[in-house]
């Protein structure tokens, strides 16, 4: 495990930004595994950026999203899918049929995520895998506690997942408790990780996950074991390290 340590958020961007576009330029049929909440936002306009000054073409580039609440559709401004879209796809020259999040909008969930785990399989599997960190370790929606073999299915969220992301819902819309996530084990298997992490709110997390023992509590422990993972942080997230 790598653990660069970086002045601000603005830095962190930069640096994962700079690492997804060397590999689409060493691999342009790359895929992808992508994040949303509010840390990768950043790294997203920069890769922007790069493709508006003709830098990068996303054009052969699939992408795989790691999760999606369940009962929201890709149009309702909260889903996964509209994040990606309005933050995103919409602003580069990505071909949409090969950008891949989970279906929230199912009354087949377990079907989905099943069907979810085979096109992952066809394409071959992850190239980078982009990561944030919840406040209590989670990856993905794998909250603590999820089988570190787990694979793409529905999770109950944990209270401080659903408070932390009250933020993004106005006060009387509805908040689904319920996602499909890539499993842990889904997560491992990708041949390079990046999990970017800013701010004080994360450094406890940052703590346990480059840290603390090898435990489902901290979902992104696991990721100790893998052979290729960056942890690409500010100082503040470091500041229990
Ligand atoms: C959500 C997402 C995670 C993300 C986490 C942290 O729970 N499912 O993928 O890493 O939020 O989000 P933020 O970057 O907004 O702190």
């Amino acid at each position: 495990m790598r653990v660069v340590i970086l002045e601000n958020a603005k830095a962190v961007a930069n640096f994962g930004a700079d690492k997804i576009a060397s590999l689409i330029k060493t691999k342009p049929q790359c895929t992808l595994g992508l994040a949303t909440g509010s840390t990768p936002i950043k790294l997203y306009q920069q890769l922007i950026e790069q493709y508006k000054s003709q830098q990068l073409s996303f054009s052969d580039v699939s992408t795989f999203n790691l999760d999606e609440y369940l009962g929201l559709d890709g149009l309702h401004p909260q889903s996964y899918r509209y994040f990606m879209n309005e933050n995103l796809f919409d602003h580069i020259d990505i071909d949409k049929r090969n950008t891949y999040v989970p279906i929230g909008n199912t009354s087949h969930p377990d079907q989905a995520c099943f069907e979810f785990e085979q096109t992952l399989k066809s394409k071959g599997g992850v190239d980078l895998q982009l990561l944030g960190i919840g406040r209590n370790g989670h990856i993905g929606f794998n909250e603590p506690s999820s089988s570190l073999t787990s694979r793409t299915r529905v999770k109950t969220l944990t209270e401080d997942t659903i408070n932390a992301n009250k933020r993004f819902f106005k006060k009387e819309e509805f908040q689904p408790h319920l996602a499909i996530t890539m499993g842990i084990g889904t997560i491992s298997e990708a041949r390079e990780v990046l999990l970017l992490a800013t701010g004080y709110d994360k450094a406890d997390a940052i703590q346990n996950a480059v840290e603390g023992p090898l435990a489902a509590r901290c979902p992104a422990s696991i990721l100790q074991l893998h052979p290729n993972v960056t942890f690409v942080i500010d100082e503040k997230a470091a500041q229990k390290l």
